[in-house]
């Protein structure tokens, strides 16, 4: 009875503990901009864009470098002030959705169009 008691306190302060830690990491994160869930929802919608600028200049198998990149910036430039705002999460809506719609391999674009990973170049 007693081991019981004693278990189920520590169990008491090991989820208080986990409560504080994560919060904790959660501070961290946040003020580097890390976590998705902070940022502020992308006005564009993404979902219903044209999407045929990509989709027709890059193609698989071999989804050449230049031509892809040079596409995705056509297509992203001109919501340049939205995608490079990374308090928003339109980037990443962006990258999921032409991911998505091209059927493209994961990273594609996000690792190779962008400028430290998260800056679309636009003149
Ligand atoms: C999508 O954009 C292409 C040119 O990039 C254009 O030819 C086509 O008509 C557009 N489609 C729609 C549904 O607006």
């Amino acid at each position: 009875m007693k081991m019981i008691k004693l278990l189920s306190s520590s169990l008491h302060l090991f989820l208080l503990l986990s409560v504080f830690i994560s919060d904790g990491v959660y501070t961290v994160c946040s003020s580097r901009n890390l976590l998705q869930a902070e940022k502020v929802p992308c006005p564009l919608n993404f979902q219903f864009m044209n999407y045929t600028i990509i989709l027709s200049r890059c193609k698989g198998p071999s989804y050449p470098h230049q031509e892809c990149c040079a596409a995705f910036k056509e297509f992203a430039c001109p919501y340049k002030q939205y995608v490079n705002d990374l308090s928003t999460d339109c980037l990443t809506l962006m990258l999921s959705n032409i991911r998505l719609y091209g059927r493209y391999p994961v990273g594609l674009f996000g690792n190779t169009c962008l400028q430290g990973r998260q800056h679309v170049d636009c003149p």
